[in-house]
């Protein structure tokens, strides 16, 4: 039986960055993915949806028109851009294969299932078992660590009825080959708003039927506001605190049976209610993985779970479902196995959702429960006082900052606009050095750049912004 330093389970963005950054490391590793190296994030998460994504945004300017254009005819394949975002999906994962090869990775095609863990004390290694793709067989290697980085999966309701076909999830919904004349989106999270923006831009008729009395319910309540006035200006109809009672599929579509007795028809229903955990059929049972109460796999500091030498990553464990973190917590337990003590933080963690225009948000936002024992204070500033946003035409939105009253620390931001996802990564490296007001307003911006603003929003916590004019402090 082939013997590895590191077996690891799941080829996506937790597990291949922790095989590569151990290969690195000077380790050898195992992976074993049943389905493609890239996992949801490049196959059906992240990268198709940011291809379609930024087709619709292209396809939104042919149509609002720009100024000093006019633009009389236009054509578009949806087909061709469903190839087009293939072609980016094979390119990357036909990366990530390369690169692992390239660091002489064993690849393997298949389903693990732990048979027993290492022993540590002893030094014996743990064995896996590989049901390999392709009825290829069985076979097993052993390894003196295991990575658990199996992510999650589409949530499904029984009275949903999913089909994956008239009924589907985001997995389907980016194969569909032509855009429906209708379709219903229940569920108006970050999935759900995404592809919301996207089909509506492409022309079809979007209804999104949400539970909770808000759309993007976990962000700041602003920025909440805001998409849903921007989604309801482009006639995407959404009604939120709606109970669906099922969904049936019909030759041409489906039906949408809300509790109220109203029902809504369309030729695509996508269930968008969440993800769940790929935590089955691995053994975890049986060699005695601890969960905690949401079913995720316990972990410590160092990712490490109540097995010495089994660590998990990703999806599976605590924190949000984001490819990024997902990836640091593979390189947290890659660091680990090497030897170097590394203890993960999540404190400091950007993420976007890609409406148009986009959100970003990093750290603490108001309404958290973590705030209410800080004082602090927040400072604004819009796209529409920005020279770059302006000569862009892109004068929509806004950045909020949260500065810690005692210290200037820089502790949350979220805003709306313009590529505010790179605007955040910016905020995000200040956070990362602990920076304060001052930090953000010596760090020298480049003019003229969107990236102007994260100093003008930062500086306005305290009332100082250069280019705003501030009443308070100029009272006659
Ligand atoms: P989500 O948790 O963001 O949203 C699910 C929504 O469905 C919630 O608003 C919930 O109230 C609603 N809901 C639940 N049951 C319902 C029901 N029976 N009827 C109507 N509404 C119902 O989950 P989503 O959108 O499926 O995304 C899953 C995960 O994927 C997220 O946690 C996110 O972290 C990740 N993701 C991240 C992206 C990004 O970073 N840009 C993009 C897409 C997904």
């Amino acid at each position: 039986m082939e013997n590895f330093d590191i077996c690891v389970i799941g080829g996506g963005p937790a597990g291949y960055v922790a095989a590569l950054k151990s290969a690195l490391n000077g380790m050898k590793i195992a992976i074993i993915e049943k389905d493609k190296l890239g996992g949801t994030c490049l196959n059906r998460g992240c990268i198709p949806t940011k291809v379609l994504y930024s087709k619709a945004k292209f396809l939104n300017s042919l149509k609002s028109g720009v100024s000093g254009f006019h633009i009389d005819k236009y054509n578009y394949s949806y087909e061709d851009i469903i190839n087009y975002k293939d072609e980016v999906v094979s390119t990357l994962v036909g990366g990530v294969s390369k690169l692992l090869k390239a660091r002489n990775v064993s690849i393997f095609n298949g389903a693990a299932f732990i048979v027993s863990a290492p022993d540590k004390k002893n030094n014996i290694s743990g064995v896996i078992k590989i049901q390999e793709n392709n009825n290829n067989g069985e076979l097993e290697i052993s390894a003196s660590n295991v990575i658990i980085a199996t992510g999650s999966s589409p949530a499904m309701i029984p009275a949903f009825h999913i089909d994956h076909s008239n009924i589907i999830t985001s997995d389907e919904i980016l194969n569909i080959k032509s855009i429906p004349k209708d379709i219903a989106i229940i569920g108006a999270g970050v999935i759900g708003c995404e592809f919301a923006n996207i089909f509506n831009e492409f022309g079809s008729k979007v209804t999104m039927l949400e539970l909770l009395p808000s759309i993007l319910s976990t962000e700041d309540k602003e920025i909440s506001k805001f998409t849903n006035k921007i989604l309801a200006s482009k006639d995407i109809e959404i009604k939120t605190s709606i109970e669906v009672d099922n969904i049936s599929a019909e030759d041409k579509g489906a039906i949408v049976l809300l509790k109220t007795g109203e029902k809504i028809n369309a030729e695509k229903v996508l269930v968008s209610i969440g993800r769940i955990l790929n935590t089955n059929n691995l053994g975890l049972k049986e060699i005695g993985v601890e969960l905690d109460s949401k079913g995720k796999i316990k972990t410590d500091v160092h990712n490490e779970t109540n097995i010495a030498g089994i660590y998990a990553c990703g999806d599976i464990i605590d924190g949000p479902m984001l490819a990024h973190k997902a990836s640091y917590d593979g390189i947290i337990a890659s660091e680990n196995i090497a030897g170097r003590k590394r203890e993960k933080n999540y404190s400091v963690l950007p993420w976007s959702i890609y409406v148009n225009p986009p959100i970003g948000t990093v750290g603490m936002k108001e309404g958290d429960k973590e705030l209410e024992n800080i004082k602090y204070r927040v400072g604004r500033f819009s796209y529409g006082a920005n020279g770059m946003a302006l000569a862009m035409e892109e004068k929509e939105g806004f950045l909020k900052v949260i500065t810690e009253e005692e210290t200037g620390k820089i502790i949350g931001a979220t805003g709306i606009g313009a590529d505010m996802p790179e605007l955040i990564a910016e905020i995000t490296a200040i956070m990362h050095f602990n920076g304060t007001i001052k930090d953000a307003e010596f760090t020298i911006h480049s003019h003229p750049t969107l990236s102007e603003i994260v100093p003008e929003a930062v500086l306005d916590s305290i009332g100082e912004a250069i280019h705003k004019y501030n009443p308070r402090m100029f009272k006659k």
